[in-house]
């Protein structure tokens, strides 16, 4: 309780010594359940009275009679101290993970295995709410920034930001075509003829692209793109269906399927890449964001390298 309204309201110990004078109708009674002696119990009230400023029972016979102002006091000190016993005990289920929101937000090409992560600790904890939000790698540093969230998960972290960040695993981009492209049969492709194919490219925004265009630039060669799509899955159909080539995480299609879809054997690939999960520095983690953090520590990277290699291409 501020100072101010210390000052006008009087402190919670003096509404729980009021309230328990109103409970058992004495001062004797309250001095009883409070362990504290009568006069305590007289002066802390009496202390109360002159803060509110008018007086709050008067004693008739050997009775406690609340005053109007009395009875006022008795109903908000008895919301209040129950807010205090509801904020108290959520606060506590939240230590022992009874309650709870973990807040993730991911990059696109991350929801793959992150589900993978996320069942194991919602089974472990069934209390806990768990927010997933999913967004291309500008999106995210934007949730970053203004640290919405637990955690954050990118391949190409920014580097201009106060955080502090967990390497993950390894994360292979690699170049893929449709199952029947000519380039498909070749022994090897070169950079060359990767680059003369038309290309599938991510948004502007997208983690991926921005590794391609790296990788391209320090190559010194140019891609021929003939298509920006927003989604590694609609990419991935893209190319399916013969409109072109691309390069994805191997994630994508690891734990997002490859039907119709092969590998390219390009000497220059895959542009390696890690996983990263990361949390600003300056937000103090939840008691659910630290058993999440211990969680993927401890074995989640395990878990899904398991997971991957069952998945192998
Ligand atoms: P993306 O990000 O899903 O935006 O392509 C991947 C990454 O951060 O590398």
């Amino acid at each position: 309780m501020s100072l101010r309204l210390q000052a006008h309201l009087g402190t919670l110990r003096q509404m729980e010594i009021l309230l328990a004078v109103y409970d058992s109708g004495s001062v004797s009674g309250a001095a009883e359940t409070l362990h504290l002696t009568q006069p305590t119990i007289s002066m802390q009230l009496k202390k109360l009275a002159d803060v509110i400023g008018f007086p709050l029972y008067n004693i008739v016979g050997r009775k406690v009679v609340f005053t109007e102002a009395g009875l006022e006091v008795v109903k908000s000190a008895t919301e209040i101290l129950d807010s205090f016993a509801r904020l108290e005990m959520s606060l506590s289920d939240m230590g022992e993970l009874k309650s709870g929101t973990l807040r993730l937000a991911v990059v696109t090409t991350s929801k793959y295995f992150i589900p993978h992560l996320l069942g194991p600790f919602c089974e472990r904890y069934p209390n806990v709410a768990v927010q997933l939000n999913v967004g291309n790698r500008q999106q995210i540093i934007e949730r970053l920034k203004q640290g919405i969230d637990d955690f954050y998960v990118f391949s190409h972290p920014p580097a201009d930001l106060n955080t502090d960040s967990i390497e993950f695993f390894n994360n292979p981009l690699v170049a893929i075509a449709q199952e029947n492209h000519p380039l498909v049969s070749q022994d090897g492709v070169s950079l060359a003829e990767l680059c003369d194919a038309p290309f599938l490219m991510r948004e502007n925004g997208s983690g991926t692209r921005l590794a391609i265009e790296r990788f391209m630039a320090k190559q010194g060669v140019k891609l021929n793109v003939k298509m920006t799509i927003e989604s590694n899955e609609a990419i991935k159909h893209s190319v399916m269906s013969g409109l072109g080539v691309s390069i994805l995480s191997a994630h994508t299609l690891a734990f997002g399927g490859n039907t119709g879809l092969a590998q390219l054997n390009v000497k220059e690939l895959p542009i390696n890449s890690n996983w990263y999960f990361l949390w600003l520095k300056s937000k103090r983690p939840s008691a659910i964001a630290q058993a999440f953090l211990t969680h993927v520590e401890s074995e989640g990277r395990e878990m899904l390298l398991t997971e991957l290699a069952k998945h192998r291409l």
